[in-house]
């Protein structure tokens, strides 16, 4: 099974089965269809987006290219709120990306027991300058040590960013190693010639590297220019890595350098980067990207950490950078859905279909009105329970603890 290619502006995460798969053509301007061919001009036999079957060969095959289009509208294959939704956090979640300062032994030490959805091997700001050195030769040793067992952690290494002079050294350093992390997070991406640099370095540092997938690109966007430019950044940027050996797969709200960046003063509920924060959330779903959210300094305020992450979650966030061990589970847990909004959600999408075939487009349910809006956004909860296959066991989100209520806020 292969991942598929990014086309246009849109990334499309589908699979084919096939042993010959060689091309993808888009068909429509439909945003998720294809036609997938090998390379005798068979169609293949599966179409996948994400986790959903959209096509098997047998009725690709009797069914001719114009039903099958049809088909596709009927499966509503092109809401964009459900395919959203499956590209929400494409092919693995973050909920928590959880930095180790790279030249802290003891920290890296720790990393079996963090469990973080992710951890990030960190070369920037958690690292002194007179210390990046050490921070590059001890990460490679972690990941080429298999002394350090990562168990389900991802495996990610934030280098320093272009303009500080350092960031050529990291990935010379990171991009050599044996088990190469899945991911490079780049700080403070600024405009586009940033990217064309990260591409040209990287493409000629991996250039003997038979690599089998592209690596996934994490861009930080933490000042107030690049705010300005971030539409630009990321279009361009998802461009530019199609001749790379990268994919942009998310956008991390750099909030601290952000404050700085526009002289705000930080406190913990973040209203002074409101706009910031929405609007970070707002491109990253534009282009089908993970977006992540802001750190929360105050690690000893667990009562704060969680307030913020529910919110950031109810934002569309779909996880939050960490910097203590004691984040990790808390972002985990606000960043899944709870049992309590998957059951709502479930319910709502019965009773959807229900008032449907009765021809009711609107209807009341648990004293809310609901409409195709409200359908989609039930459906986003549960294509993400389903990506994250186990939710969160506690429902301590006093916000959803009445669904209904939540709905009424459309
Ligand atoms: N990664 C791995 N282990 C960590 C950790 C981290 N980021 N933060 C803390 N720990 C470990 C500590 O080593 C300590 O281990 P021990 O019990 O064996 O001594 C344990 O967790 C408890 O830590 P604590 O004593 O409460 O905190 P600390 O004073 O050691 O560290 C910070 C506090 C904030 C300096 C530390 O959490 C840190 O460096 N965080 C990352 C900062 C960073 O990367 N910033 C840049 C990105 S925003
Ligand atoms: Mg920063």
């Amino acid at each position: 099974m292969r991942q598929g290619k990014k086309y246009g502006t849109h990334i499309h995460p589908f699979h084919c089965e096939g042993s010959d798969y060689i091309s993808c053509r888009k068909l429509e301007l439909g945003i998720c269809f294809f036609r997938l061919v090998s390379k005798k001009q068979q169609l293949l036999t599966k179409i996948m987006i994400g986790n959903r079957l959209i096509f098997n060969s047998g009725i690709f095959a009797r069914m001719g290219i114009g039903n099958i289009l049809k088909e596709a509208h009927r499966l509503r294959l092109l809401s964009t709120t459900s395919i959203q939704s499956q590209c929400r956090h494409k092919n693995r979640a973050r909920r928590a990306l959880m930095y180790v300062p790279g030249s802290d032994e003891k920290k890296l030490k720790k990393i079996p027991s963090l469990n973080s959805d992710c951890v990030v091997l960190d070369c920037e700001d958690g690292v002194a300058a007179s210390q990046k050195g050490e921070a590059r030769r001890l990460i490679r040793e972690v990941l080429d040590n298999s002394e350090i067992d990562f168990g389900r952690s991802e495996r990610t290494v934030r280098v320093n960013s272009v303009d500080s002079g350092l960031c050529l050294a990291d990935l010379e350093e990171i991009l050599s190693v044996k088990n190469l992390p899945s991911c490079i997070l780049i700080p403070k991406l600024e405009n586009l010639d940033h990217t064309k640099w990260f591409v040209e370095k990287t493409n000629s540092i991996l250039k003997d590297r038979n690599l089998k997938e592209k690596l996934d690109l994490i861009f930080f966007v933490e000042s107030a220019m690049a705010i300005l430019n971030l539409k630009e950044i990321t279009e361009g940027s998802i461009k530019i890595c199609q001749k790379s050996h990268f994919e942009p797969a998310g956008i991390v709200f750099g909030s601290d350098d952000y404050y700085a960046s526009i002289g705000a003063l930080r406190s913990n509920d973040a209203s002074e980067i409101a706009f910031a924060r929405q609007y970070v959330v707002t491109v990253a779903k534009a282009y089908h990207l993970q977006a992540v959210d802001v750190v929360y300094i105050d690690f000893k305020d667990q009562k704060g950490l969680i307030k913020q992450a529910m919110q950031g979650a109810a934002m569309g966030y779909t996880g939050k950078q960490v910097i203590h061990p004691v984040q990790v589970s808390i972002c985990h847990e606000a960043f899944s859905p709870s049992l309590k909004q998957i059951e709502w959600a479930r319910k709502l999408v019965e009773e959807y279909k229900k008032h449907q075939e009765s021809g009711k487009g609107a209807f009341v349910f648990r004293e809310c009105m609901i409409d195709r809006p409200v359908l989609l956004q039930a459906e986003n909860i549960l294509a993400v329970a389903e990506f994250l296959s186990k939710p969160s066991e506690s429902d301590s989100n006093e916000d959803w603890k009445d669904n209904s209520k939540h709905t009424t806020k459309k």
